[in-house]
């Protein structure tokens, strides 16, 4: 059962992502990199959510823009699966600040900015369970 769990990850193609058009783009890079979509949701989230969901950055300077950029418009979460998911995804998707992401990684190509960076990726495999059962009650059943 925890084997399941290193393979799944979950990704939330943020509101700049959707304002930009690209979905069709960065998922299509997802699915050449060997994720396959195992869930998703369409949804735009409240503030509440937005805080539930960031809670580990409650402290942080940028906390109250990015709750306002997450809620600024619709986002598409999903829950990916290959092999080695959680960091696959991060390379992926390259680091937070797109003038630091390598050549090649989404952030690098399509992202404006450390807070407008197009997708979050979990950042561990516990974090990736405890936030795909945010957006998924009861999809991950210990
Ligand atoms: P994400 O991977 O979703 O995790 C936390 C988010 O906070 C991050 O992507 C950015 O959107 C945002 N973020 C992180 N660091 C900063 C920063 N220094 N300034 C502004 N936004 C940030």
């Amino acid at each position: 059962m925890e084997q399941e769990y290193e393979n799944r990850t979950l990704a939330i193609l943020k509101p700049d992502c959707i304002e930009k058009k690209i979905i069709g783009r960065v998922i299509s890079r997802l699915e050449n990199e060997g994720f396959e979509i195992v869930a998703g949701r369409v949804c735009k989230l409240t503030d509440k959510e937005a805080e539930g969901f960031y809670r580990v950055h409650q402290n942080k300077g940028f906390f109250r823009d990015l709750i306002k950029f997450m809620t600024s418009g619709k986002v598409i979460v999903l829950v990916l699966q290959r092999e080695n998911a959680v960091e696959k995804l991060r390379e992926v998707i390259g680091a937070t600040d797109p003038a630091e992401a390598k050549e090649g990684t989404i952030r690098r190509e399509f992202a404006d900015n450390k807070q407008n960076n197009i997708i979050h990726a979990s950042d561990s495999p516990e974090n990736a369970k405890k936030e795909i059962s945010f957006f998924f009650p009861g999809y991950i059943l210990i």
